[in-house]
């Protein structure tokens, strides 16, 4: 499975795995793809520091980047001053506040000790959270940085390609891809509507070659929906020079979700199971439909906040439900592509079935072609 772009970054299979945690992103970049470790969640630089390094020690010497989540519109505190945690936390009402209480109680979710602090706190998305990030990423020998929503600030572009760093962004539509074409970005993330995680509303089999074709001969890698080598190779027959998968990681046994009951339901949920929400973080995003999503869905609720104020309003609540592993309510940021995730497989597993199911497809198109 490789593509120009993948001998491009020295990687043997043209696979960009995305995801939060160290260990999966190293395995990811030992099989011969290119691991990505999502940055969000590192509020303190010391921790991202920590994990980067222990990257660095388990990647055998092969590529691997960050992801981070810029929003291109940011919030704005009073007086142009740059938004902080306090100024979020004034601005959520207090009958929004009344509501993941009432809920909590009615699943009878305990609280958190008494000073124990929420796990699920992430304020990476707030711009001054995801300098710092960069601010230690940069002294690691990273080959990629990924933003999430939309084009970084062009400062950042100038500073990773200073460094030798080439930028990828996820785009939804043609639109966000030209945009991000516009402000010197070097590879595009077509990411469809079947995707985990935040999701416009075009699905893959459109969007990959409306991208491709948008900003040619900007390489573009397919995103949304693909967990099998056969999907591999239809996106690559659809124009992208590789794949970025995200869901197919969570239910990896080198994945550590902290929850046995959430990858129960992982391995047990169809493809019908997951639902476009804002009750995560106040942006649309795929994630398993749960009756907390219900809940926030419910038109006879209050409806949810903006970013990033939904996110900070449901922190604590949703730490209190992975805790406790409250099943009608534990939930996790998936794909569609949760369907097939059906066994627990290694990382290597995961590549080793990617490479057997594109030979496949390959042999067959070839006989259907009239080649073999
Ligand atoms: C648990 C989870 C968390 C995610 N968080 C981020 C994120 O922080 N930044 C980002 O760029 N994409 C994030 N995504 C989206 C992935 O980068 C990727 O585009 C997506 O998972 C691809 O579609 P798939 O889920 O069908 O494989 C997340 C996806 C999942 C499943």
């Amino acid at each position: 499975m490789q593509t120009e772009l993948s001998k491009q970054l020295g990687v043997e299979h043209a696979v960009f795995g995305f995801t939060p945690f160290p260990a999966v992103a190293a395995a990811i970049s030992r099989a011969g793809g290119f691991g990505v470790l999502g940055a969000v969640r590192y509020t303190a630089p010391d921790d991202l520091a920590r994990d980067l390094d222990w990257m660095q020690e388990h990647v055998d010497g092969r590529p691997y980047g960050l992801d981070v989540v810029m929003p291109a519109k940011k919030a704005e505190a009073p007086g142009n001053r740059t938004l902080t945690e306090a100024d979020v936390e004034a601005m959520i009402p207090a009958a929004h506040r009344r509501f993941v209480e009432d809920t909590l109680t009615k699943h009878g979710v305990p609280s958190l000790a008494e000073g124990e602090a929420s796990g699920w706190r992430i304020t990476g998305w707030m711009e001054q959270v995801a300098r710092g990030q960069l601010d230690v990423a940069f002294d690691y020998p990273i080959k990629l940085l990924a933003n999430a929503l939309g084009s970084p600030p062009a400062d950042v572009v100038a500073r990773a390609h200073d460094k030798g760093v080439l930028v990828a962004a996820l785009a939804g539509s043609a639109r966000h891809a030209r945009k991000h074409a516009d402000a010197g970005i070097d590879i595009v993330v077509a990411q469809g509507y079947e995707a985990g995680g935040h999701t416009g509303e075009i699905a893959s089999m459109v969007l990959t070659p409306e991208v491709t074709d948008a900003v040619a001969p900007l390489p573009v890698l397919a995103a949304g929906g693909i967990g099998s080598g056969e999907q591999v190779a239809a996106a690559l027959a659809l124009g992208a020079q590789g794949v970025w998968l995200g869901s197919v990681w969570l239910t990896v046994t080198e994945a550590d979700l902290h929850s046995r009951a959430l990858t129960r339901k992982l391995l047990a949920a169809g493809s019908g199971d997951t639902v476009r929400s804002r009750a995560l973080t106040g942006k649309p995003a795929r994630q398993l439909r749960t009756e907390w999503t219900d809940a926030w869905d419910d038109p006879q609720g209050p409806g949810t906040l903006p970013m990033p104020l939904q996110g900070l309003l449901v922190a604590e609540a949703v730490s209190r439900i992975q805790k406790y592993e409250v099943e009608p309510l534990l939930g996790t940021p998936v794909g569609q592509i949760v369907g097939r995730m059906n066994s627990e497989r290694s990382v290597q597993g995961v590549f080793d079935d990617l490479t057997r199911g594109f030979e496949s497809a390959v042999t067959r198109l070839n006989r259907i072609a009239g080649r073999g």
